[in-house]
């Protein structure tokens, strides 16, 4: 039986679950797009595609940043931690997370504008954005754990 208090919460609860997931699907465009299959080749030929995909990691950063900026100061992470308090070393680290993520994709960015520069395609861009996505996934769902362990739900009872 969930209680009044934590139901008034679960509409925060869904919407970042639903932001991991939107963010989830922007990566997945961007991978598909770009990066199709291990095949970088037929972006290094296209100019397009890279202004593109500059364009496209640039509206990532800012989706990413102010998803991050509502879980530290939105108050429903922070009421999952109170609710079970051994869940704040986990959240210290996933705090220290967003640093890290913006650092990797402002990585990827850097990258792919040398490449444009130089003209010359760098071998590593495609690694760098999956290792990225890798670690924003870990991350996500780790949040989403997080979150369900605090208010003491699960899925079923979010959506
Ligand atoms: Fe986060
Ligand atoms: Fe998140």
């Amino acid at each position: 039986m969930i209680s009044t208090e934590v139901m008034g919460y679960l509409p925060y609860v869904r919407r970042l679950q639903d932001e991991h997931r939107k963010i989830s699907e922007v990566v997945e465009q961007i991978q598909a797009a770009h990066f199709p299959h291990g095949d970088p080749v037929s972006r290094r030929n296209a100019q397009i595609s890279t202004d593109l995909l500059i364009e496209q990691l640039y509206s990532l950063r800012t989706m990413l940043r102010d998803h991050f900026e509502e879980e530290t100061t939105g108050g429903c992470m922070e009421e999952a931690i109170s609710r079970l308090p051994r869940l704040a070393a986990d959240m210290g680290v996933l705090e220290a997370d967003h640093c890290s993520l913006l650092e990797q994709l402002d990585g990827v960015i850097a990258s792919v504008q040398h490449e444009v520069f130089t003209g010359r395609a760098s071998e590593t861009i495609e690694r760098r954005f999956n290792d990225f996505a890798e670690m924003l996934y870990d991350h996500e769902a780790d949040e989403n754990r997080l979150l369900e362990q605090g208010f003491n739900v699960g899925s079923e009872d979010i959506y």
